[in-house]
């Protein structure tokens, strides 16, 4: 149970003030009929809600697959800058957020969710989900590349030693521009930018291309995003996914 205001802002149907205003404007059925307390009680489970004939449904969580576009940050709001979860036009929720962070000009899959359990399993440091990255880089990259990313590289800075844990690089391309596939089990700050410079390499395009079990739709372009599909969900949610 909860209160028709909570439930109607919760939702996504406007800010707390907003939905207070219709309800009292009888904008707002409950079950066929018009209420007009914004603190009546609801059962979000169970009520049928109308705001101006449109059934606004209940949703605990919802779980969106974004093709990153480069130029959009990684943030849930900001003053000035477009965030991941802008671009979410038709979502529900209030509460969403990007799982884990990609930086502002690298593109690819992002997982925007509410789900603070599911998030914490998909970033939690000890859990090691692979993360592929598809990555063009300045200078040519070779078997050496391979084995020093599969032993750990230090991205540490000054002193400070920061060493990577075993990175699998698959070469595609290799020339004065190189073409690689590289997964990282971990997420540290700029942390492919940062092994490639520990090379005496600089990255020139990064795109995210799965995250556990979980793979960028091909079908998406950078800005387009959908729901995640029910075997995906159960995928990403299952205990083991991508885990060593
Ligand atoms: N590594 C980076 O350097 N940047 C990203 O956005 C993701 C991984």
């Amino acid at each position: 149970m909860m209160r028709l205001d909570k439930f109607l802002a919760k939702m996504g149907a406007g800010s707390r003030q907003e939905v207070k205003s219709y309800i009292r404007k009888g904008m707002v059925s409950v079950n066929g009929e018009t209420v007009s307390r914004p603190e009546t009680k609801i059962d979000e489970e169970k009520d049928e809600i109308f705001l101006q004939g449109k059934r606004i449904a209940y949703a605990a969580f919802e779980y969106y697959m974004l093709n990153k576009p480069a130029g959009v940050i990684s943030a849930t709001e900001d003053k000035k800058e477009t965030t991941v979860v802008d671009l979410i036009r038709e979502k529900k929720r209030k509460d969403l957020f990007p799982v884990g962070r990609l930086d502002k000009d690298t593109e690819g899959l992002l997982l925007i969710t509410n789900d603070g359990v599911l998030a914490h399993r998909l970033l939690s440091p000890n859990h090691h989900v692979d993360k592929t990255y598809f990555v063009r880089v300045h200078g040519r990259v070779t078997e050496e590349e391979e084995k020093s990313f599969l032993a750990g590289v230090n991205i540490g800075t000054g002193d400070e030693e920061e060493w990577t844990r075993p990175a699998r690089l698959e070469i595609l391309k290799s020339g004065e521009e190189s073409e690689v596939r590289l997964t990282i089990q971990e997420g540290k700050y700029h942390q492919i930018k940062r092994m490639f410079q520990a090379v005496g390499m600089e990255v020139l395009y990064l795109k995210r291309l799965s995250m556990g079990k979980l793979t960028l739709d091909p079908g998406l372009k950078p800005g387009e995003y959908r729901l995640l599909t029910e075997k995906e969900l159960c995928d990403v949610t299952d205990e083991n996914a991508g885990r060593h």
